[in-house]
Order: structure tokens, then sequence, then C-alpha cells
């Protein structure tokens, strides 16, 4: 039986009192909508169709092709908004699975559960519901005396013995597709002047179906987000899934309340999280290393043991055994190879340090390459910008390059070469020899 999902994003989310779409609103660095689109991908294997409207191209936009788009205008409601799917997938799939935008925590492996539900039953609804202490505003569960479910009551229009009903709708349908199509068009607007989807569970009922609701187990996988308040609390769930689930794979963390960690970071076995530690975007950090405290990486791809201590890094690649900290900053296109270590203050743009070479303490160095075991002694920096133009500097193998040393770009500093402290290097310096001075002059030969 073919499977296809149909996700309602058109709303626009009033009291999120934003300029922002609510379903673009990030959890985790990614927009709210792209976790429904994810799980509702991994059930159905298929292009699930996003129903849109409010800020309808600025979602399309942030979203992609990860989804196909339908335009809902005017936003009528619910029932209205299933509606528009059907010239997508009339004719294409058994069953639909109903979910919204706004609704990021909830798993593939509950919708799975659903669908499962739906294969295995006859009626053309299946549900999933939820019993808890606070209703959120959700719709109602009737139900008969014999606890088949009888229909839906929104919360505006239940009685007050109706709002005393805790089994409330999350939402969540799956329904037989041709059955979905031909109800849509018979639901009568509301006295809110919408078409509630929720009216076809009390029109299967009423044609004389059985409706198959479905429990959900963890009631925190159907928070809807309707203010900023319920997105922190999205937030905070959907981070400790996250760092469970990378703790069950092998990674420690000291105070798991205090790592962020981003749904497209991957992380190695045995390495170590110290509190304050915030892994974003397409970051990569391999086995057996330590991180943190209070360390950022953004986009950055880090080696096996490696130590980072309270900096930050954005856009960078580190080799094997790389030591780093505290407070150093790499910028993008930073390559520190392997066994690099890198003391407090120093910055890197744009630059490869060689194997095993040392940059100690508060130094810079921008569009550089520094060959193996060299060492940049403390303070010295690359005056690689003139103020108009960007210039390289070379840095050979096993160079020592003196305290508080300036090195204006473009300029080499041969292989086993030495500057003096404080030195001003204006043009190149040859291989195994010693300038100092300002501008540096060489002043003697070194033994090879
Ligand atoms: C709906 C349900 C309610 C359920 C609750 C759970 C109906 C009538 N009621 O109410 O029983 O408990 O969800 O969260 O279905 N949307 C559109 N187009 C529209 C209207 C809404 O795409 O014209 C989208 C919204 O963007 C949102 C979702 O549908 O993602 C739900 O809409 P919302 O207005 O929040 O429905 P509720 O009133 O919360
Ligand atoms: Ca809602």
């Amino acid at each position: 039986m073919k499977l296809s999902a149909v996700i309602l994003a058109a709303g626009q989310g009033t009291r999120m009192k934003s300029r922002l779409p609510k379903v673009l609103h990030p959890i985790l660095g990614r927009p709210m909508a792209y976790y429904a689109l994810e799980a509702a991908r991994q059930v159905t294997q298929s292009t699930p169709v996003m129903v849109i409207g409010h800020a309808a191209e600025q979602v399309r936009k942030a979203l992609g092709d990860q989804a196909e788009y339908v335009l809902q205008e005017p936003q009528l409601g619910t029932g209205h908004a299933v509606m528009q799917a059907e010239p997508f997938l009339a004719g294409k799939s058994d069953l639909v699975l109903v979910i919204y935008a706004d609704m990021p925590l909830l798993t593939a492996q509950t919708l799975g559960l659903l669908v499962e539900k739906s294969r295995s039953h006859t009626g053309p609804v299946s549900m999933l519901m939820v019993t808890a202490d606070e209703t959120r505003g959700f719709g109602r569960i009737l139900r008969d005396r014999n606890g088949h479910v009888m229909g839906i009551v929104e919360e505006a229009q239940a009685t007050t013995e109706q709002l005393e009903i805790h089994e409330l709708n999350p939402g969540v349908y799956c329904f037989q597709a041709d059955w979905l199509w031909n109800a849509l068009k018979r639901i009568q607007l509301s006295p809110k002047g919408e078409y509630y989807l929720t009216d076809l569970v009390g029109m299967a009922v009423e044609q004389g179906a059985d409706i198959q609701p479905m429990s959900v187990e963890n009631p925190s996988e159907v928070i809807g987000i309707n203010t900023r308040v319920h997105l922190a609390q999205a937030e905070v769930l959907m981070r400790q899934r996250i760092n469970q689930a990378w703790m069950l794979a092998g990674v420690s963390m000291i105070d798991p309340a205090n790592v962020y960690i981003e749904s497209g970071v991957t992380l190695g076995q045995d390495t170590v999280l110290w509190p304050g530690t915030y892994l974003h975007g397409s970051t990569q950090v391999g086995a057996g290393c330590v991180i943190g405290p209070d360390t950022i990486i953004r986009d950055s791809i880090i080696g096996n043991n490696c130590t980072l201590l309270a900096s930050v890094l954005e856009g960078a690649l580190l080799e094997d055994h790389v030591e780093m900290g505290p407070y150093c900053h790499l910028r993008k296109g930073a390559h520190l190879c392997s066994g690099v270590h890198m003391g407090n203050f120093g910055e890197v743009k744009n630059s490869t340090l060689g194997p095993g070479a040392k940059m100690g303490h508060f130094s810079y160095l921008g569009d550089t390459t520094v060959g193996a075991k060299a060492n940049i002694g403390a303070g010295s920096i690359t005056c690689n910008y003139d103020g108009e133009h960007k210039y390289p500097t070379e840095i050979g193998e096993g160079a020592f390059i003196g305290s508080d040393t300036m090195l204006v770009a473009p300029v080499k500093v041969g292989a086993f070469a030495k500057t003096g402290a404080g030195a001003v290097v204006t043009t190149d310096i040859p291989p195994h020899t010693l300038a100092v001075g300002i501008p540096a002059r060489v002043i003697k030969e070194l033994k090879k």
C-alpha cells in the first residue's frame, strides 16, 4: 500500500509574536518544520507535500526541495488545508499521513506505528491520542459508553463537561486516501468559519466505521509549538534526546544539560564534552577528544584525540592530536595538521599549520602556510592586509619565529630560519639564516 504524507504549515502562528513565520523558528539550529519533514520522509520514503500559506515564499525558500509545496490561500482551517493536497496525491497513494509542521518532537517511530495500525485495520481513520493533565487547547476525544471513539470536539466548542476530558487530539492522522478526498468535500463550515479536519472523525463514525486511536507513550512527542515558551520547552527536549543518543553511542558528557549538539553533528566514541560546549552545523568530532568547557564549534572537522579548551572554531579542519586553548579562535580555512599545539590567545584564518607546529601565545596568522615543526613565538603576527589587499605569508619547516615578530606580507621565511625578537620582516629570509631588526636583515648563517 502506497503511503504519502501531508504536512500542514500554512497557519500564521500569531502567538509567536514574530516577523519570522512560526514554522521557521529554529530548534537546535534547524527550522522547526525540518523535523516534521524528516520524520515524514523516514516513514513514507517519499517527498512530503507541505501546505503553505502564511509567508509561503519564505517557508519554501528556507526548506527547499525537501518537500513539494501546495499553496492554501486563504487559510480556512485544517480540513481546508488537507484538501489542497488532493491534486498532488489523489490516485497516487492508498494511505495519507497528516501531521503539523509545528510538532517537531514527533518521531518517525511513532508515525511508523500509526501507519502499521492503519494497515492492519479496515477503518478509514487511525489517529494518535494523548492523555495529559495540561490540555494546551487541544481538541477533546469523545467516546461512547463502550469506549468507542465517537468524535472530537474543539476546545472552543466544548461544553464544561467535555472540557474535563483529558484524552486529547494531537492532530496526527493516517487516512485511507480515497475515503479522505471524498470526506473532505463534505465538511461543514464551523461556527468559527473554518473547515475542521477533526470533523472527519465524527463523519467516519456516522458511516458506521471504527476509529483506531493509538496512544502516544511519551506525551512530549506531541508538544505543539504555539508560543516562544513552547519553543524553549521543545528545544530542551530535543537537546535531551540528541544528547542521550550520543551518550548511548559512547560519548561522555559531564553535564548534559549544558551541552548543545545540533542535529547535523557527528561524534566519535570516548569523546568527552565538558559544560558549555556548543557544536553547530555540520561539525564532525572524532574519537577520544576532550572538548570544553566553554567551546563553540561551527561547521568544523576535528580529528581523533584532540583537546580543545575554551575556544571558538568556525569552518576549521583539525587533524589528530591537536591541542588548543584556552582562548583560541580558528576562523574559516584554518587547517591544523596532526600534533599542532596552540596556546592561549591564538587566532588563525585561512592558514595551514604543518604537523607538529607550535604557536604558544598571543599570535595571529592569516593567509599563511607554516611548515612542519615550525615555532611561532609569543606575540608574532602576520600583517596580511595593507588596507586594500590581502597577501600570503610562507613560513618554512622548522623555522623559529622570535617573539613579537611582524611578518609583513607578502613574505617568506625559509626552512629552519630564525627571526630575532621584535623583528619586522619585510623581505624574504633565506633558509638557515638568522634575521633581526627593523626592517629585518640577515646577520648570520645557521648550522644545518
Ligand atoms: C488543531 C485541531 C485540534 C488539535 C490541535 C493539536 C482542528 C480543527 N483542530 O487545532 O483538535 O488538538 O490541532 O495541535 O484540526 N493550518 C493550516 N491551514 C489552516 C489552519 C491551520 O495549514 O487553514 C496548520 C497550522 O499551520 C498548524 C496546524 O495546521 O501547523 C494546526 O493548526 P492550528 O490552528 O494550530 O490548529 P489548532 O487550533 O491548534
Ligand atoms: Ca496549534
